[in-house]
């Protein structure tokens, strides 16, 4: 009989890959642990989730996400503090949040307590691979995915969620120049934009890459039917710094409803600071880098945290944003990250 937590059978690796990871050299999801949490959509159900060691699967050619796409993903954090207590940041969010996506997709939504009890026991089997330099985590990935076989262009009849992790260290190492996208578009209304869906992602691979020939690390997403409005930057939300003001796009059928994007608004405005959620044109912000009241951008989602950003391109014209001391960017990243990692008091009830 294997061991229950949470309800939950572990089947243990018979051997631990941890030996061999530098914890002070991380990248960003490259190291996997040594277990995962796998469960399966059958016969029109969730099936038990069990946590398995970390193994490659096996699909038959014709499942459904090979052809269609069908799969959906979150991204979230395992943290641990001085005296070893592992912390989660807001996690029901992304369960929610996984659900508001599949539903998009047509995947059958998950129980809370599989995602909940599956979670935890996979954080408890693998609690040693959970970081506690400063600056890494565990990022804990989330997903689920149309295993059920055929080329009929409709909803699989099986599906696997998995839950990986990787401990990581930061997604971006320093600031990054971005480009305007004056022709590509990452969404549409009455699409997928709002949903954490893999197609979302693929679909950015390659004005990304057109960006990156031209000597830019990241694309800024404007709508899709006037390239006009500021939408996301890369695969994070974004946020602009006017005078003193913090402004970010309203969230939208287009734009994803980020974690990390919410506390910000919520933390900053404790703080004190000015924040606008309103639709930001294009031509605010390069009228504001030309009469030098742009004083900050800065992308925000789970990997990144806070991601600065130091200059734009656009219509062939670049602009920089001065450095400067002190900035939105940092102090909202540092009071985040310590209410993540234990290191403050949290006011929110956002640590788990
Ligand atoms: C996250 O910030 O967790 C994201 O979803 C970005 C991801 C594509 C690395």
């Amino acid at each position: 009989m294997n061991a229950l937590i949470n309800d939950i059978e572990i089947i243990k690796a018979k051997t631990t890959k941890i030996n061999d990871v530098d914890f002070d050299n991380l990248t960003f999801g490259k190291i996997l642990t040594d277990h995962m949490l796998e469960c399966d959509f059958k016969d029109g159900k969730w099936q038990a989730p069990k946590v398995v060691p970390y193994q490659p699967i096996t699909l038959d050619p014709s499942a459904k996400i090979f052809h269609y796409g069908q799969s959906v993903f979150e991204g979230m954090k395992a943290y641990k503090d001085a005296n070893d207590t592992v912390w989660l940041f807001r996690p029901l969010d992304n369960f929610k949040r996984l659900n508001i996506s599949s539903k998009r997709l047509a995947i059958p939504e998950l129980p809370e307590d599989y995602f909940m009890n599956g979670l935890k026991a996979l954080l408890k089997v693998d609690s040693d691979w959970i970081p506690r330099n400063e600056g890494s985590s565990l990022y804990i990935r989330p997903f689920v995915f149309a295993s059920g076989k055929g080329f009929h262009a409709s909803p699989a009849d099986e599906y696997k969620f998995i839950i990986a992790c990787a401990p990581s260290g930061s997604y971006f190492s320093g600031k990054v120049k971005v480009l305007i996208e004056e022709k590509y578009s990452r969404s549409a209304n009455g699409g997928v934009g709002f949903a954490k869906a893999g197609g979302n992602y693929a679909g950015q691979f390659y004005p990304t890459q057109l960006a990156i020939e031209k000597g830019y690390q990241q694309v800024i997403w404007t709508d899709d039917n006037t390239h006009e409005y500021i939408e996301e930057a890369g695969a994070m939300n974004i946020f602009i710094r006017i005078n003193d003001t913090l402004i970010t796009g309203p969230t939208s059928d287009r734009i994803l409803d980020g974690i990390t994007r919410k506390s910000i608004i919520e933390l900053a405005q404790s703080k004190g600071i000015p924040v606008e959620v309103r639709k930001i044109t294009v031509s605010e912000v390069v009228e504001a880098a030309k009469n030098g009241s742009l004083k900050e951008m800065f992308g925000a989602g789970t990997a990144a945290v806070v991601s600065p950003i130091s200059g734009f391109g656009y219509k062939n014209e670049d602009y920089d944003i001065p450095e400067m001391e002190d900035t939105y960017a940092s102090f909202l990243k540092k009071h985040i990250t310590d209410i993540q990692t234990n290191k403050s008091e949290d006011p929110f009830g956002w640590r788990y």
